[in-house]
């Protein structure tokens, strides 16, 4: 999608470096971060310079591929693979694309292992992009449904970012509404700030705001009475672990609001690739939460009027804070999956009559 008209994907492989867009930076200043080791790209994860469930993956693919150019020894190419799977613990898709790499690389010999890891993280990315277009190609069909009762504006909100950002392209979230835009269809999106990170501040409102789609942030609480009032047509959000029984991990607070969805009928949709799916836990109380430091409560950062960028406290000195990342909504609040095979219930037949 573009910066300033420019197209990018959040990743790429250039000159022997990863490439990424800095997103601890944005939305104030738009920095290409270079990827030299696979040092680096456990840090890019882990301090969100890299975020989002299928871009942690991607990066964490290419990850394995610095390893290999810094050294073919088999037990630092594994020791990297755990480091970048325990990187963040919630999103599946870290784990997934580092399981595909290691067993793409069995059996490779060593003047082979480079050439076949970066195709193989290539093909990560392309595939993610492309599943990611088919994403918003399933759900257009949806917005274009509700579009043709109401034949005026759609208000579609969305929390946290699970924008194109998050994604190598398009996003899964946005992507429905990218391509509704596209077709001409008015829609108008209510961006959650998500606290304590501001993802749909940051990082979902800049995004849309540099595709010219009309938006709106909203302080996460605001939701509820938005929908009360009919101002929300139909909610999307990402996910970054999906269980075979349709319960969906996904950023802190998209509970509360899918039971707010659930409460004015509001439909409420949960996009993902394939690879978000996690089809070995049975049990949602088994998905590993995230908890982060407190500091990311407790301080905000932001320009001042020289535009250089603080950061401040805005907390008692000595007040405790609790940082809990994602939660889990059941699948009974969620209307549908959509995926780049189509649109499911969020149930164990619905994946299945996809996934077979
Ligand atoms: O903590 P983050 O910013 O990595 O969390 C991201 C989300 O919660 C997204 O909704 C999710 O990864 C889906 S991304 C397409």
């Amino acid at each position: 999608m573009r910066i300033q008209g420019k197209e990018y994907r959040t990743i790429w492989y250039e000159d022997n470096i990863v490439k990424i867009i800095d997103q601890t930076k944005l939305p104030h200043q738009f920095i290409i971060k270079d990827l030299k080791s696979v040092k680096d790209a456990i840090n890019a994860i882990k301090i969100m310079e890299v975020r989002g469930a299928p871009l942690i993956g991607g990066t964490a693919a290419y990850g394995i591929a610095l390893a290999i150019q810094e050294s073919t020894d088999k037990k630092f190419i594994n020791k990297s693979a755990e480091e970048l799977i325990q990187s963040r613990p919630t999103a599946i898709n870290l784990k997934w694309a580092v399981d595909r790499m290691m067993k793409k690389l069995t059996g490779i010999n060593s003047d082979q292992i480079l050439d076949i890891a970066l195709r193989e993280a290539k093909e990560i990315c392309d595939e993610d992009e492309k599943f990611c277009e088919n994403i918003g190609i399933n759900g257009l069909k949806i917005i274009e449904e509700i579009y043709n009762k109401k034949k005026s504006t759609l208000n579609i909100l969305t929390h946290c970012n699970a924008g194109w950002l998050a994604t190598i392209n398009w996003g899964t979230a946005t992507s429905p509404i990218y391509h509704a835009h596209k077709k001409g269809i008015p829609v108008h999106v209510w961006v959650d700030e998500t606290r304590p990170r501001n993802q749909g501040a940051n990082l979902t409102s800049y995004e849309l705001n540099e595709e010219e789609i009309p938006n709106t942030i909203i302080a996460d609480n605001t939701g509820g009475i938005l929908m009360q009032r009919g101002k929300v047509d139909m909610c999307i959000v990402g996910t970054d672990r999906t269980l075979s029984n349709g319960d969906v991990c996904n950023k802190i607070g998209t509970y509360l609001k899918a039971l707010a969805a659930h409460d004015n009928e509001v439909p409420f949709y949960v996009a993902l690739p394939s690879s978000t799916i996690d089809w070995n836990i049975k049990d949602a109380k088994d998905i590993p939460i995230e908890e982060r430091n407190s500091e990311e409560l407790s301080h905000v950062e932001g320009v001042d009027e020289n535009n250089e960028v603080k950061k401040v406290l805005i907390y008692p000195k000595n007040s405790k804070a609790m940082n809990l990342a994602f939660d889990v909504t059941p699948a009974k609040y969620v209307t549908g999956l959509i995926t780049e095979r189509g649109v499911s219930k969020a149930s164990s037949e619905g994946l299945k009559k996809l996934f077979k």
